[in-house]
């Protein structure tokens, strides 16, 4: 009988009507109908144990071929993975045979009705074990990964974080608006997925790299608040916190100010949090994003453990070390990062610590090693006086046993080396206070930064970001000290989020257009809709975005987005399932009026 035939048939007892994980003792002496998945099948000698699983968890049945041998032959034949119904009353097992580690550990059932619903091949892995099992092997069957709790109960929190967050937006008025996947290209510094018109020959829509856009439109429409559970496509070098399609908690609001944008995303981070049973204390604590890179060496901190930069230019300027003081000189510097304890590293593991920071960009590494007897060594000893010694072992603060690491470069070059190298001294002499929620805001990031490839003037978060009002007239006269309207969330060092206070009026708009280098025919190409939008009366408004992907991750404990995505993407943003992307039939190309001409392999 196939499955719509049993439940027509009126007379036929429900496949389901209670869940496997949820029979605890109150269940006693009732009849049950349960429908799922074999999980292991003991047979001793006899008697043969089966756990049965679903969504909520397992529970033991049993049958004994005395009691039972029409159901026993059924038994007989059930193998891992096998689907099944069956029906029977709960009853108490025996004392000594409880399983406390499982919420149905002591009760069973011996089934007086046993139906085989559906026959499984050996699975390619084993479904109930915690074992590590090679990513790909479980990409390719992800459906049966699904069906191990690790995964099945990243994706029910999940859910419960959105449900969380759709609740708290809802009491705060906001309106759940959905914004269209076939687009105009949105600029977030990614590279876009482009799909063929058919009805417009050599014409293509963009998927959102995020409803930013629209989500402002939606503004100068009058909703006020809107938010959604967007999904956001971007071609980009993936990453364990990146997928080429990832979901945001995007929103927007009219007549709002940077804290009130802060104080509901604040809101939407507790409810988060609070599905795992963690609970936040608002505010989160707020740092500029000058503050961030001169202190940590990054825009998102990392503050479970206490290591900090330092700046050395004014001393090192002065000093006789050419390859130093000339770079503070071309307006780079030279800063300091103090390490604690690590005195007696050796020759090898300090060239090692020197390729680590050469690999992060630096032209080289030098370091003051202040030994527990007093003794000064350093690879630049030469060029330093004994005053500059002092004051640096000042200045990095830094104790017998200590070494002070030192780069001279560009600031970003400096920063970014010397941020990495304190993430990597936080890991590796486990610093990190690995307990704590730390959850932290930087604000007043630069409006633009120097596109090295392309060496020009990008917006460092997007181009419809407010400058700061007394930041404006910089606009022309000095871009790179215009500071933005802007702030995003950090957790232990993740970028959760980010958003700002958008411009709302066209002049402005226009103007942050060409610091960007943009020609009036490009705006109007590119961006007409909105400029012309914004005459029509824009409220002053701003938001925000969340990656979804990243906070269950984080609130999860797991170590990349993959492991809370039902069906994640590999490294190469290939589906290892479906075997996406896949080729086009020629018959496609024609209507699309695409070639596709495939580069040779090298
Ligand atoms: P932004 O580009 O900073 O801002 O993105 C917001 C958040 O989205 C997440 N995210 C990603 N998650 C997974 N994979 C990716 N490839 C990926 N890229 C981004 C990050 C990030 O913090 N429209 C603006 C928001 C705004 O201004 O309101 C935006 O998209 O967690
Ligand atoms: P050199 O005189 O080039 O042999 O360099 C002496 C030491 O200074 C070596 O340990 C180099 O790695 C280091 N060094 C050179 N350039 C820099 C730089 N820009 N920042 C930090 N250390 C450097």
């Amino acid at each position: 009988m196939v499955m719509s035939e049993i439940m027509q048939d009126k007379k036929q007892a429900k496949l389901k009507d209670s869940w496997c994980g949820r029979l605890t003792e109150s269940y006693i002496d009732k009849r049950v109908n349960l429908s799922g998945w074999v999980s292991t099948v003991r047979d001793l000698g006899g008697i043969i144990f089966v756990e049965l699983r679903d969504r909520t968890g397992v529970i033991q049945i049993v049958s004994d071929p005395e009691k039972n041998p029409k159901v026993h032959t059924t038994f007989e034949q059930l193998r891992d993975e096998f689907v099944i119904s069956v029906s029977g009353i709960v009853s108490r097992r025996p004392e000594d045979t409880y399983n406390l580690n499982l919420s149905t550990g002591t009760v069973e059932i011996y089934p007086d009705k046993i139906q085989i619903l559906n026959r499984a091949e050996t699975p390619p892995f084993m479904i109930d074990t915690d074992q590590e099992i090679g990513e790909d092997l479980r990409l390719k069957y992800r459906y049966l990964d699904i069906r191990r709790p690790k995964m099945l109960n990243n994706l029910i929190l999940r859910h419960e974080i959105v449900a969380a967050v759709r609740n708290f937006l809802n009491k705060q008025e906001f309106l759940e608006v959905e914004t269209p996947e076939l687009i105009k290209a949105t600029p977030e510094g990614a590279r876009d997925y482009l799909v063929p018109s058919r009805l417009f020959p050599g014409k293509f829509y963009a998927l959102p790299q995020s409803p930013q856009l629209f989500k402002q439109l939606l503004m100068v429409a009058g909703v006020e608040r809107y938010y959604q559970v967007a999904k956001c496509f971007r071609d980009e070098a993936q990453r364990a916190d990146r997928q080429p399609e990832f979901t945001q908690i995007d929103l927007e609001m009219s007549f709002v100010q940077s804290e009130d944008v802060m104080q509901i995303t604040e809101g939407i981070i507790i409810e988060a949090f609070k599905c795992a049973g963690i609970d936040l204390i608002p505010p989160f604590e707020r740092i500029t994003y000058k503050d961030a890179m001169e202190t940590y060496g990054s825009d998102r901190p990392d503050r479970r453990f206490e290591l900090y930069l330092t700046d050395v230019s004014d001393i090192m300027e002065k000093s006789s070390f050419a390859a130093f003081a000339d770079q503070v000189k071309a307006g780079g510097s030279v800063r300091a990062l103090c390490i604690p304890g690590i005195s007696d590293y050796s020759r090898k593991e300090m060239d090692d610590i020197r390729n680590l920071a050469i690999s992060f960009g630096a032209k080289g590494l030098a370091w003051i090693t202040y030994g527990f007897d007093g003794s000064v060594k350093s690879p630049v000893l030469k060029f330093l006086t004994e005053e500059e010694i002092g004051q640096i072992r000042q200045r990095a603060g830094a104790n017998p046993g200590d070494i002070v690491f030192f780069v001279a470069d560009k600031n970003e070059i400096v920063f970014d080396v010397l941020g990495r190298l304190r993430l990597h001294f936080g890991e590796r002499l486990n610093l990190i206070d690995k307990a704590k929620h730390d959850l932290l805001w930087v604000v007043d990031f630069p409006m633009f930064e120097i596109d090295e490839e392309e060496s020009r003037l990008a917006s460092v978060h997007h181009p419809f970001t407010s400058p700061v009002e007394e930041d404006i007239d910089l606009l022309e006269s000095d871009p790179l000290k215009c500071r933005a309207l802007a702030y995003d969330i950090v957790y232990n060092g993740n970028e959760l989020g980010g958003g700002s206070i958008r411009i709302h009026n066209s002049e402005l708009q226009r103007r942050v257009f060409n610091t960007l280098g943009l020609s009036e025919e490009q705006i109007q190409e590119k961006f007409g809709f909105l400029v012309d939008a914004f005459k029509y009366g824009a409220p002053p408004h701003g938001g925000l975005a969340l990656g979804l992907d990243r906070l269950v991750a984080l609130i999860a404990g797991a170590n990349s987005i993959r492991e809370v995505m039902a069906f994640p993407k590999t490294n190469q943003a290939r589906c290892l399932m479906t075997d996406a992307p896949a080729e086009a039939s020629e018959e496609q190309l024609q209507e699309l009026h695409l070639r596709t001409v495939i580069p040779k392999k090298k």
